[in-house]
């Protein structure tokens, strides 16, 4: 099959990113990432989630960050702001902040439903139910999650026909996409493209997107898997940030910065700046105080300052 001609980047870094990071984050530096990162053009920015500060305190400032993003001059009106809301009393919470698209998330696995949102797959698909219902009296759109595709850090390899049941209850409640994750990223693009088989066989391909953890540097990898079965929608995290605090040893979601390199040379559009993309990553890596996960970023950034140099005649 032909690769898609463009491609949609979901990025997830301020919400999947920064909920797994041991420092807290001021909300602050969480808005100027968004800021940033729309301003590099991303038409999708999830930006926080409205889930018990009790589980992830790193999401306790929600609000806060939510209505600065709504109420910014820098504010782009064609940039979608999801959040995360596991059940309607987040999804109050949500509205009650100006959200205008709202994200819910389920899984293929039991233990990980238990674990992640503390009840079972029919249990929260009827929660979800109830947050699809009232979203959509508001005309509030409503974006799919469903972890662990691939495999569950508690169940070890998950049944693809079992992700494809779940994928298709979602788009039926009324979910516009479902993003399969690869929550633990064990995937590699046979295991993958088995997973997408089934999933399309139910679903079709444009309602669903590919989010894939890197732990084990196979997400960009799985990516072309995913193009190659004509998937044109994907979730990506700013310098790589992300993890997930239920599923022990989840490292972060594929770097933005590498998924562009890689459209890029596949001359797939994705409508996003690499520089500005890059400039956004250096900013969180520099306040994180660590050097980027994306290994494009930081060949391009020192192939930028060695040109810089060049240019300086050092
Ligand atoms: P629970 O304890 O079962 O909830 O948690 P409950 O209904 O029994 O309520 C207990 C307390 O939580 C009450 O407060 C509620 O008011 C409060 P208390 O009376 O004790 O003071 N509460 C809430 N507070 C704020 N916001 C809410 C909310 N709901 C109840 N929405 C719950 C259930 C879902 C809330 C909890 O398990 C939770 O917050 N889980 C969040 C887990 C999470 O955020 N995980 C990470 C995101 S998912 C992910 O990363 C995977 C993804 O990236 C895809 C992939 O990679 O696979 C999307
Ligand atoms: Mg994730």
């Amino acid at each position: 099959m032909a690769l898609p001609a463009q491609v949609k980047l979901v990025e997830v870094g301020p919400r999947d990113g920064l909920q797994n990071e041991a420092q807290i984050v001021p909300a602050a530096i969480k808005v100027e990432l968004i800021e940033r990162l729309a301003d590099a053009g991303l038409p999708a920015i999830e930006a926080t989630s409205f889930v018990s500060p009790k589980w992830v305190p790193q999401m306790a400032d929600n609000a806060e960050v939510l209505r600065a993003v709504l109420a910014s001059p820098r504010r782009r009106l064609q940039v979608a702001y999801p959040v995360l809301t596991p059940n309607l009393k987040g999804f109050d919470a949500a509205v009650e902040a100006g959200a205008q698209e709202v994200a819910i998330f389920g899984a293929a696995s039991e233990s990980f439903s238990q674990k992640n949102i503390n009840c079972s797959i029919a249990e929260s698909l009827k929660r979800f139910a109830a947050v699809v219902d009232t979203a959509s009296a508001l005309e509030i759109r409503v974006r799919a999650y469903v972890s662990c595709v691939v495999a569950c850090p508690y169940e070890g390899a998950v049944d693809p026909q079992r992700v494809a049941a779940v994928a298709r209850q979602l788009l039926d409640m009324g979910c516009y996409e479902v993003s399969l994750g690869d929550t633990i990223g064990a995937g590699t693009p046979a295991s993958v493209q088995r997973m997408l088989a089934a999933c399309a066989a139910v679903v079709p391909m444009k309602r669903l997107a590919g989010h894939y953890h890197d732990t084990y540097g196979m997400a960009i990898a799985n990516i072309y898997a995913s193009l190659e079965m004509g998937m044109a929608v994907f979730d990506s995290s700013i310098a790589g940030l992300g993890g997930c605090p239920y599923a022990a040893g989840a490292s972060g979601n594929v770097a933005t910065e590498d998924v562009v390199y890689l459209l890029q040379g596949l001359a797939i559009e994705s409508g996003v700046d690499i520089d500005k993309l890059l400039a956004a990553g250096q900013f969180i890596s520099s306040h994180l105080g660590r050097e980027s996960a994306s290994k494009a970023a930081r060949a391009l950034l020192a192939r930028q300052r060695a040109g810089e140099k060049q240019e300086q005649g050092l």
